[in-house]
């Protein structure tokens, strides 16, 4: 964590009791600022907050490190050399699988679920750092950003709308609720959603950070194939490949609007020595490459075996006992859940490296009369039969299927076969209350207030619900016959 997280910290601690945050609010400063700012329309005060945030981290940056070039004259070939690098290494990590190399990132099936979900908090607010331009789409040097915005949310339909397929994603897997994730894990999402709500004070750092977000990763490409490889749905990364391309994607368009939005009255470099500074930004907080190592399943198993300790203290009978002590006892403390798996090892209650079925633990958690059916999600399953399996979890067999002969067959190859589809969600359901305040106040609105209320029904807390959504289709109508 660098200077600016700190200084964040202690402004939160100052700004507390006036704001009146709870105890586990000031513990998580990072996770709760970004609930305020992602979940609700924020007030004036929270939105300062934001902005408090935005000033701290900005001051602990360290301009030498800018990616920018010195000078805009450059901003193109700085664009398309690293496009070109991206694709050169990217050529030769396929060069290298198809050699025989394993995969990079994703140890087994619950590693890529696991990044997923630590992933989740960037995800939700994709787009966010747009949103405060929205208002002001009838400036044309902005137009290029408000349409960037606008394709994020996929033009109002649902199946385009980046956040609704990343909330699909997480549903179909059972990554939700996304509780117990490291505050850290907030970070790079809570400078999205605070640039979105302080676009007046921050307009040269919002284009740069477009500028830096919208440049094409290495890790995108390479997340995309092995959850492909795993047999995992890898489309909201292959839509980014595709919309963020450098020819006319979003890279493109990101170039494009920071140099239109340069100043034309001589400011001294000024506009763009905060555009550099806001590129910087793009890599606040954990990167998806930290998340990836980061991965313990180990430390996995036992976080969930902890967060179930509470609810499975007290449901087992006094029969139930591991070690002479009831599973009662050891399910009290959180705390012994590590002392609780070594003695379910040591008392052949579960066997590492080996398939599942020869551990008693799993037969009972997993199968058709398993006594403990039901009390794991399927992401926790898959975590603890990939631990239990070792190293032969990395043929990716999911926890319900039996481990494959040869090679598992891709997410492509399924879809193909038909043994996989999209999810479909109910995202356009008309039975939503906000969907039917919004046809209500529209029906009694024109002009200024009528255009307010279809961006306040485009921020990052709605866009991705039936209103929402709604919301953008109107927008776009009428803004594309304009
Ligand atoms: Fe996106």
């Amino acid at each position: 964590m660098h200077v600016g997280r700190q200084e964040w910290q202690q402004l939160q601690a100052r700004t507390a009791p006036e704001a009146g945050l709870a105890r586990p609010a000031a513990e998580r400063p990072l996770a709760s600022l970004y609930h305020r700012l992602a979940d609700q329309m924020p007030d004036e005060a929270t939105r300062e907050d934001a902005a408090r945030f935005l000033d701290a981290e900005l001051a602990a940056l360290d301009p030498e490190r800018a990616d920018l070039p010195a000078t805009p004259d450059d901003l193109l070939e700085w664009m398309q050399s690293s496009a070109r690098s991206v694709h050169a290494r990217y050529a030769a990590y396929l060069e290298g699988r198809r050699a025989g190399a394993p995969r990079r990132y994703f140890a087994n099936r619950a590693h890529a679920l696991y990044v997923l979900r630590a992933i989740a908090p960037t995800k939700l607010v994709d787009g966010a750092w747009l949103y405060g331009l929205v208002e002001h789409w009838r400036n044309p040097r902005l137009a290029d950003l408000v349409r960037t915005y606008v394709e994020e949310l996929g033009e109002g339909a649902a199946d385009k709308n980046h956040v609704v397929l990343y909330r699909r994603l997480l549903a179909r897997h059972a990554l939700d609720p996304l509780d117990g994730l490291d505050d850290a894990l907030y970070h790079q999402g809570l400078v999205q959603v605070a640039l979105g709500w302080n676009a007046a004070r921050f307009l040269p750092e919002i284009v740069g950070f477009n500028l830096g977000y919208e440049q094409l990763p290495l890790h995108l490409l390479v997340t995309a194939y092995e959850l492909n490889e795993l047999g995992l749905d890898p489309y909201y990364f292959t839509l980014h490949v595709t919309v963020d391309n450098p020819d006319s994607g979003h890279a493109r368009r990101a170039c494009q609007a920071a140099l239109d939005l340069l100043p034309r009255i001589d400011d001294a470099g000024a506009f763009w020595r905060r555009m550099r500074r806001g590129t910087q930004l793009a890599c606040a907080g954990l990167g998806t490459t930290q998340v990836i190592e980061g991965f313990d399943i180990g430390q996995e198993v036992v976080r969930i075996l902890s967060h179930k300790a509470g609810s499975g203290s007290g449901a087992h009978s006094d029969y139930c006992k591991v070690a002479g002590r009831p599973v009662n006892q050891w399910l009290a403390d959180p705390a012994q859940v590590p002392a609780f798996l070594q003695a379910l090892e040591d008392g052949g209650w579960i066997v590492r490296n080996a398939p599942p079925e020869q551990s008693r633990f799993w037969r009972l958690l997993q199968g058709d009369r398993a006594e403990m059916f039901g009390v794991f999600s399927a992401y926790e399953l898959q975590v603890i039969h990939d631990w239990i399996r070792g190293e032969a979890s990395a043929d990716g067999a999911a926890y319900d299927e039996a481990p494959p002969a040869r090679r598992r067959p891709t997410f492509r190859a399924q879809v193909r076969n038909g043994l996989a589809g999209s999810v479909a969600g109910a995202e356009d359901d008309e039975l939503d209350p906000d969907l039917q305040v919004l046809e209500a106040r529209l029906r009694g609105a024109t002009g200024d207030d009528r255009d307010a209320l279809l961006v306040e029904a485009m921020s990052p807390c709605t866009h991705w619900t039936p209103a929402g959504l709604a919301a953008t289709r109107q927008f776009w109508r009428e803004w594309s016959r304009n």
